[in-house]
């Protein structure tokens, strides 16, 4: 049987439940560092406060602008909220257009990427024929770390993935927003919200649940946010009610809180990134780490003689040549795939091969799925202590293309998650419409907040 060598190979990456709620365990550690005031300087898991105080109610209203950058795709939209069909589904419309980054401005002055944002946002404005000379709101998902002194505030905490931008370290992203709009000219535009696309996908899925109080992204990057007690957060004035935390989990491990969990392959990825020694948590689990993390096994296996007689090719031996697209489609299909992609490879894989590097695939995304399972039991068992309840019925909203186009991912994602935790209800909601329509719900209620102060 090819997968059992497999198994034996890759021992380290299969997580038993005792490991998982080892694992629970430190992020819970984790989380109390970061939103402790003596130790959240020095804490890997940030714990970022969001300014957002409350999940939807469905009096939102109005129409708004928005922009989406820092997934996969960089999107414009228009959004509107309306009133008379409230909290029911079909009462948010949305028009959308994707514009692409060039590579070089993911890696450039941060004056050039808003250059290229407000131009792409004008252009959207002429193409929907939306008069640019009337005043838009604008909500804006920013989906990297930032520190929120009020909720049309954010500075730049870092950049990550595939982005590694100068010149914005500590500055605020919505101020480089509007000076860029000012550069591009004739638009009125009124950024109310910016917000980080988990809490722009907990906010998308509340409107429809009452009881969604985790956003949790698995795409490009991974990441949740979740309702905390204001008590518990030092870094805000107050004591009652709760905000919405940005854990910023993909930082995770960075601090060596995961130095035994680590393999080899782990640690070439991170060596290979754009940003060494950073986002352990995230290298581990999300979607632009996966299929790397795949084809560095199976080249080590061939090297070590336990794939292809021994044989490896250039193609094998080049970054970035097995994606996390591949690796979800050698899940599917029987073995078809897995030998398409090996031939791809120019390889000549035998059918015990195919099966060994499809089992591969199963152990690598397996163990993303199940460190999520860990992270996410940490979340709901922190918000269940902090309500004082035995268990806890919770609404998760999710959203990413790994764990929207991996055909096996959420059902391992639920299963590990309710085996973990016994006791709680645990739903899982898929953000269908995307982080601009939570984005939109935040700023809806921060202008129903400013024009009351007005
Ligand atoms: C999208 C959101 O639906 O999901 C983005 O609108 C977000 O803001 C993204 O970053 C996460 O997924 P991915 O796979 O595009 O990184
Ligand atoms: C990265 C970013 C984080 C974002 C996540 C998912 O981890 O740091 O802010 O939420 O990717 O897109």
């Amino acid at each position: 049987d090819p997968t059992k060598k497999v198994d034996r190979f890759l021992h380290a990456m299969r997580l038993h439940d005792d490991r998982l709620s080892d694992i629970s365990k430190r992020f819970l550690a984790e989380m109390k560092k970061g939103l402790s005031a003596e130790s959240t300087a020095a804490a890997a898991v940030k714990m970022l406060p969001t300014q957002v105080r409350s999940t939807p109610d469905g009096s939102e209203k109005g129409e708004f602008l928005a922009l989406d950058l820092g997934g996969s795709n960089f999107k414009v939209l228009r959004v509107k909220v309306r009133e008379d069909v409230g909290i029911k589904k079909g009462g948010v419309e949305m028009e959308e257009k994707t514009y692409p980054i060039p590579n070089e401005l993911q890696a450039g002055k941060a004056a050039e990427l808003f250059d290229h944002v407000s131009e792409s946002l004008k252009d959207f404005l002429h193409e929907k024929n939306i008069s640019p000379s009337n005043k838009h709101l604008l909500a804006f998902t920013f989906s990297f770390p930032c520190e929120h002194p009020s909720l049309d505030q954010g500075l730049s905490v870092s950049w990550g993935k595939n982005y590694r931008v100068r010149g914005l370290q500590g500055k605020d992203v919505v101020q480089a927003l509007k000076e860029a709009i000012g550069r591009t000219g004739d638009m009125d535009v009124e950024v109310l919200a910016m917000v980080n696309d988990t809490v722009a996908t907990m906010m998308t899925c509340g409107f429809d649940d009452q009881c969604c109080e985790v956003g949790l992204i698995i795409g490009t990057g991974t990441n949740v946010c979740y309702m905390e007690e204001l008590r518990h957060i030092d870094l805000v004035e107050g004591d009652e009610g709760r905000m919405c935390v940005n854990t910023e989990w993909g930082g995770f491990g960075d601090d060596g809180a995961l130095d035994d969990f680590i393999t080899e392959f782990d640690r070439d990825v991170d060596a290979a990134s754009l940003n060494p020694g950073q986002q352990t948590f995230e290298k581990m689990v999300s979607g632009m780490y996966l299929g790397e993390l795949v084809r560095l096994v199976v080249l080590k296996m061939a090297k070590l003689g336990l794939l292809f007689d021994g044989r490896v090719s250039d193609a094998l031996r080049t970054k970035g040549n097995i994606t996390t697209a591949d690796v979800a489609a050698m899940e599917e299909n029987g073995l078809k795939n897995t030998k398409d992609i090996l031939t791809r490879l120019h390889l000549s894989p035998s059918s015990d091969d195919c099966i060994a590097v499809q089992h591969v695939s199963t152990i690598v995304s397996f163990r993303s799925s199940n460190l999520v399972a860990a992270g996410l039991a940490a979340i709901l068992t922190r918000i269940r202590q902090n309500r004082n309840l035995r268990g806890v019925k919770i609404t998760v909203g999710v959203d990413g293309t790994l764990y929207k186009t991996h055909p096996q991912y959420p059902k391992r994602l639920h299963k590990v998650v309710r085996r973990l935790l016994p006791d709680c209800q645990v739903r899982f909601a898929l953000s269908e419409s995307g982080s601009s329509k939570g984005a939109a719900l935040v700023a809806a209620v921060a202008q129903r907040l400013t024009s009351q102060r007005r």
